[in-house]
């Protein structure tokens, strides 16, 4: 675990000019009485009913937080729900048939818009084709989709049924896929033949079967034709195609399972400390609620609304903020099958013209690219519809948050910076657009209802202006119930560093370091662990790393993250060979193959540096924080700790080159 005070370079980063909400916005927002936070805090954890009655629940709930088991806690306990429901039949129910539930924009400019009347259609016909497949209640369902329709229609269809889904990102390997359809014990599959990458065909099929040969259980597969002609394939035994096995069940319609509240909703596998990937599981009631509520109280969306998160539903932020929340909101959801740049880079905000979109949410990787690109992309385009404009996914310094403003919300939108992680399920730390003052450069206060502290190695508070962990003190709906088979790795991997279990005190941790200044306001600085987020990919070094000792010649390896002038985040890969190899070109492609198949082309590195030794500490350990100040072209400290500490020049110079 790293010192979060040895992080000079991120800790010095400024803190901008405040900018306060426009009346306009305030005057129209959701949330707008700044009474708000006493009233959460005086009434936690009763608070959070507020956030329950966006939804409508078969049977209500008998306790709010059930605490007896912690910390694994049960929110709105024996209450009963239907997800699917909640997104698609009340707002059907409700005379709201007609309007547009989600807007597809697909790669080469095609649309399609599903109405709520649309959508609920196709979701029962998936449901009963799943369960014509033989999907039963609690079995996991494995999607391995791009940004297509299927996707979002596909994990309501299974929440319909009560089957949690497992949504693998496509970018993913086939032994990325492989691994977390065995995790899970999942024997259905839904993918398709293939999509578009820029201007190509890509071939997703052949992936999907690579991982099920790997696979011991039999699975079946339902395939989705995206590609028509552009790529033909043969279905197998036990494969369907999606099209043709929904045409059995036209017009059919399935009676939505009653959840308990506490039953899982979906599972989510991420990157963690070790190199297995963590299923993240969430509860029906509790998650669903918690992206409801943060839906409507940070992102401001109402029913009438067009609204966009430019993420993909592959991550927890697609899962929450552009399937789940947006849907039990009823508002209009986008969905983008694209890149920023194709054909041409103003192709967000032509989507936004076009649409008249409202609310606009996106990662500082992709505001950076746009920054670089320059103004006259968005000036191309009238984007006076926007009202409101969101970032997630790693912290956004003072300078590409001030340009997202002026230049996409023409300086009267506000921004909301929004810190949450897959496993707090919804946003934790942001301001309340129609009440807070922002500060770019930090994310904002905790919301209310939820208990953000930024403390020492020793669980003590930290001083404002200095920096330590991020913890949460209090349970919060939407976070994580556990693992997957995995309780006692949930306890350690989240409650174990700053609980005291003998006192029945459960803190929350992270992962991240941050600091908080006299007004509250947390700016989060990035992972403490050995995760690196990257252009809104989670990824583990352990993994990567695991990746490149698979090679041959590889003799070991370090894996670090990158992150000079507040730019995107790189790796920097450290490889030591074996003593007999004497091509490092060979040894160099080799790695690169071993990590797109084990993981997937995101994951590969942006350097890969040869190096005779890792530097160790006397105990041997590879001491990966210097090689991380090497990368990042810092200043090294004393390094007369080390067993090899002669090997320091060598690597700097390498890194050089
Ligand atoms: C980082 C994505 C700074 C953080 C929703 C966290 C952020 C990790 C922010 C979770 C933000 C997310 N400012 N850092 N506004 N939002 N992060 O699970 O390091 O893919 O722990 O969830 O992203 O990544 P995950």
């Amino acid at each position: 675990m790293v010192d979060p005070n040895g992080w000079d370079r991120d800790v010095s980063a400024p803190t901008g000019p405040q900018h306060s909400p426009p009346d306009s916005f305030v005057s129209q927002a959701n949330v707008s009485d700044a009474d708000v936070y006493a009233t959460f805090e005086d009434t936690w954890p009763e608070c959070w009913e507020r956030a329950a009655e966006l939804l409508e629940w078969d049977r209500s709930y008998d306790t709010v937080l059930e605490t007896a088991d912690a910390p694994f806690y049960r929110w709105f306990d024996g209450g009963r729900l239907n997800a699917s429901y909640n997104c698609l039949d009340r707002h059907v129910e409700s005379g709201r048939k007609n309007h547009a539930a989600i807007r597809w924009e697909g790669k080469h400019g095609e649309t399609r818009t599903y109405t709520y009347r649309d959508l609920y259609v196709e979701v029962n016909e998936c449901a009963a084709a799943l369960r014509s497949l033989g999907v039963e209640e609690d079995d996991v369902v494995t999607i391995y989709l791009p940004m297509i329709p299927e996707l979002p229609i596909a994990m309501l269809a299974c929440a319909r049924i009560g089957a949690p889904h497992s949504v693998v990102f496509a970018g993913l390997s086939a032994d990325a896929l492989s691994t977390r359809m065995d995790a899970a014990s999942s024997e259905y599959l839904l993918t398709c033949d293939g999509y578009y990458r820029r201007g190509d065909a890509f071939n997703q099929k052949s992936k999907a079967d690579n991982a099920v040969i790997d696979l011991d259980q039999d699975v079946e597969t339902v395939v989705v034709d995206r590609l028509g002609e552009d790529l033909p394939h043969v279905l197998g035994e036990n494969e369907r195609d999606y099209h043709e096995l929904l045409e059995e069940f036209y017009g059919e319609t399935v009676e939505p399972v009653s959840r308990d509240a506490d039953d899982m909703l979906f599972v989510m596998y991420t990157s963690g400390t070790t190199g297995e990937p963590k299923g993240v599981v969430h509860a029906t009631g509790g998650y669903l609620t918690n992206v409801a509520w943060t839906s409507h109280a940070v992102l401001d969306i109402k029913p009438e609304d067009t609204y966009w998160c430019a993420a993909d539903i592959g991550w927890i932020t697609g899962h929450s903020y552009i399937v789940y929340g947006p849907l039990a909101l009823g508002t209009t959801t986008v969905l983008y099958e694209g890149s920023p740049d194709y054909p041409d880079r103003d192709r967000l905000w032509e989507i936004v013209d076009r649409n008249a979109v409202d609310v606009f949410y996106t990662a500082p990787t992709a505001i950076r690219a746009f920054m670089k690109w320059g103004e006259e992309y968005p000036n191309r385009h009238d984007l006076s519809s926007l009202r409101l404009l969101g970032s997630v996914g790693e912290p956004i310094s003072p300078r590409p948050w001030e340009w997202y403003h002026e230049h996409v919300g023409n300086g009267d939108c506000p921004i909301v910076d929004t810190w949450w992680q897959t496993e707090t399920g919804g946003i934790a730390v942001s301001t309340l657009p129609g009440v807070d003052e922002m500060k770019p450069g930090a994310a904002g206060p905790s919301l209310p209802g939820i208990d953000a502290r930024v403390v020492g190695a020793g669980g003590e508070p930290v001083e404002p202006g200095q920096a330590g962990y991020l913890t949460l003190a209090q349970p919060w709906p939407g976070m994580v119930k556990t693992l997957y088979e995995g309780d006692d790795r949930f306890v350690e991997e989240y409650w174990r560093r700053f609980s005291d279990p003998e006192a029945d005190e459960w803190v929350y941790f992270s992962g991240d370091a941050a600091r908080v200044d006299e007004d509250g306001y947390i700016t989060v600085l990035g992972r403490v662990d050995d995760v690196i987020n990257l252009a809104g990919h989670r990824l583990s070094t352990m993994e990567i790393e695991g990746a490149i000792a698979d090679t041959d010649g590889v003799a070991e390896a370090a894996v670090v993250g990158r992150t000079a002038d507040s730019s995107d985040t790189e790796i920097y890969a450290y490889v030591s060979t074996e003593r007999r190899v004497d091509d490092e070109a060979a040894v160099r492609s080799r790695i690169e193959s071993s990590i797109e198949s084990a993981i997937g082309p995101l994951a590969l590195p942006e350097a890969i540096v040869f190096t005779p030794e890792l530097p160790k500490t006397r105990s041997g350990k590879i001491l990966r924080r210097l090689l991380e100040d090497v990368a990042n072209g810092e200043e090294l400290g004393d390094t007369s700790a080390l067993r090899n500490p002669e090997i320091v020049g060598e690597i700097q110079s390498a890194s050089r080159e």
